[in-house]
This record gives structure tokens, C-alpha cells and sequence, in this order.
């Protein structure tokens, strides 16, 4: 059975793995992706990895899928830029990584890939329409509409963490204001917690958790937090649902999606961030999308980056 190596690019870890037709991975690893040493040197630690992928291999893979944030070409795997990871600036991240690997590189957009794992073997198998969402540092869209991932001729489409909610909201690190990510990516969820904890009334087991400085707050110990029972924590989720809800609810009227799967660390949180997002769709996006939508979280886990960069190359898209 051929099989493919899947890489995906997050700002954090770079993830590899080597997978089959059937989207079951055979072999994984995982290198910090240390973002500040800049493209090259990733690039080179993203192709030593792939060449470790490729020794653990049963067969000779045939080609190395990639999934990476930003707009970028698709047919050619440069990538524009990525409002997360400063610095790529019309990077030709397919070619050079082909040129290291000698083997064929096809690069698209991390949520994309995501989608197409979710969508073929994961919590979106079965339905012909369907968004993924991916909750994380950055907020990732992947839209499969009619069987088909939907991309640009030139550029990776479904950028929906920019898609605007507020014209006079916050700044978004891809420089507009008001954009979904700059509401419920981990900087503008941890900035609605900060605000909730400076108020003067605010009892919170969060304050002894973050730390002084609120050095130790991410969006997994507001979880954790809320986990406890704790109400600043769970209303700041409640909340970050709530703006999530607006956006999707925009989504589902425009492609009347089967399915909204949520994935990435924030999706973990669980009922605290889905029954928020259920109801906001329910009251804003109208009928019978509205009703018919089913709300999920993504099946696939952490594999689901490395498995749907794999399908680029193991199939049609
Ligand atoms: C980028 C997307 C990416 C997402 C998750 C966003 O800021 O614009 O391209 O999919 O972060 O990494």
C-alpha cells in the first residue's frame, strides 16, 4: 500500500508522520519548531525530520504533504505570509524543502489539511459539506463544500480566523482589527481574562494559578480552571464560544455546512466553548442551516495535521 509523509508546520512543535491510504500513521516524531531561528533553519530541521520519517517508511513514500499557516500558493508551496510566524514573507517553503529531500512536496494551509483529515477519515467522514475550525494560537478555517477542498487558483482559500466580527475591534496579527482570531486566538482569549481578573470584584482560583504577571495563563488552565468550577474562568469561555458563534454563524450561511468541527487546544475545553458556540449558530445563522448544522469536535486529534498534509500527496484532494 503506498504511503506519504505528513509534516505539519505549527508555531510550536513541527509534527511528521508516515501514513497510508487509509489515513492510519505507521511512524510519528515531532522537533520544536524554534520560530525565531527563522525559515531556513526550520526548513532544515522540517527536512530532518522528514528523512527520519522516511528511514521508519515501509515501503519508499511517495511524497511529502506539508500543512502550514498562512496563504500560501498551493501549486507552487510558496508560502505569502503567515500573521503568526513573522518572517515568510513569499518563502518558496516547497521548493526548498524539495530541493533538500528530492522527493515531491505539496504544501497547503494547516487547517486545511486538517479538514481533509477530518472530512476523509475523522468526525466529518460521510458528509459531502463541512468546516473545520482550528482553535489555537492563530484560528484556521478548512471549508469542503460539494466533496471538494475549496482553495483559490493561486492562493489557499478559507481564512475564516480573519473573517471580521467587529470593524472596531482589536488588532489581528495580520494587521486588520477585529478579525475572529483577535477575539478567540490564545492572545485575545487571554486578554478577556486578564480584564475579567483586574476587576476589583473578581474572586478567582485563576489568580493563584497564572502566576504574578499572569506568566503561566493559557487558554488550558482557564479550562482547567473551569474544570473546577470557577466562574470568571467559565465565563470567559462561555464568552470566547459566544464571539466563536457569531463568526460560525456567518459560515453556515454561507455554505450550509453538514458539519463545524472544532479542533485545537481551545476545542479541549470542551461543553464550557461548544454549547456556547451551539446556541449562538442556532440563534444568528438562519434557518434550516441553522438547525440542521451539527457542531463537533474534531476526532482526529493531534494526528489530524500530519494525516491530512499525508493525503495531499496520497490522493485527490
Ligand atoms: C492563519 C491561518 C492558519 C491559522 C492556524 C491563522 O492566523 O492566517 O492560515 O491556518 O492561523 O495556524
Amino acid at each position: 500500500m503506498p504511503v506519504a509523509i505528513g509534516l505539519d508546520l505549527g508555531g510550536t512543535n513541527i509534527k511528521g508522520g508516515v501514513v497510508d491510504e487509509n489515513g492510519k500513521v505507521l511512524a510519528q516524531g515531532e522537533v520544536p519548531t524554534l520560530a525565531l531561528e527563522g525559515p531556513d533553519a526550520i526548513v532544515g530541521r522540517m527536512a530532518k525530520l522528514a528523512e527520519e520519517m522516511r528511514a521508519k517508511a515501509p515501503t519508499p513514500p511517495v511524497g511529502v504533504g506539508v500543512g502550514s499557516p498562512g496563504p500560501l500558493d498551493p501549486t507552487t508551496g510558496m508560502l505569502y505570509f503567515t500573521p503568526n510566524m513573522p518572517g515568510w514573507d513569499n518563502y518558496q517553503l516547497g521548493a526548498k524543502l524539495a530541493e533538500k529531500l528530492k522527493l515531491k512536496v505539496v504544501v497547503d494551509n494547516d487547517a486545511n489539511v486538517a479538514a481533509l483529515a477530518e472530512f476523509r477519515w475523522g468526525a466529518a467522514k460521510g458528509t459531502k459539506t463541512m468546516l473545520l475550525l482550528t482553535l489555537g494560537t492563530g484560528i484556521g478555517g478548512g471549508i469542503i463544500f460539494d466533496g471538494k477542498l475549496v482553495n483559490g487558483p493561486k492562493v489557499t482559500a478559507g481564512e475564516v480566523g480573519h473573517i471580521i466580527i467587529n470593524d472596531k475591534g482589536p488588532k489581528c496579527g495580520c494587521g486588520n482589527h477585529g478579525c475572529l482570531e483577535a477575539y478567540c486566538g490564545t492572545e485575545g482569549i487571554l486578554a478577556r481574562a486578564k480584564a475579567l481578573l483586574e476587576l476589583p470584584g473578581t474572586v478567582s482560583i485563576l489568580r493563584e494559578m497564572a502566576g504574578r504577571e499572569y506568566e503561566k495563563l493559557t487558554p488550558a488552565l482557564i479550562s482547567q480552571a473551569a474544570g473546577k468550577g470557577d466562574g470568571p474562568a467559565i465565563s470567559v469561555l462561555k464568552e470566547t464560544g459566544r464571539l466563536l458563534g457569531v463568526g460560525i454563524a456567518s459560515l453556515v450561511n454561507l455554505f450550509a455546512p453538514e458539519v463545524v468541527v472544532l479542533g485545537g487546544g481551545v476545542a479541549r475545553a470542551g461543553e464550557f466553548i461548544f454549547m456556547p458556540v451551539r446556541e449562538e449558530v442556532r440563534r444568528r445563522a438562519m434557518r434550516p442551516a441553522s438547525e440542521w448544522v451539527k457542531v463537533v469536535p474534531a476526532a482526529m486529534g493531534n494526528d489530524a495535521g500530519t494525516v491530512g498534509a499525508a493525503a495531499l500527496v496520497l490522493g485527490d484532494k
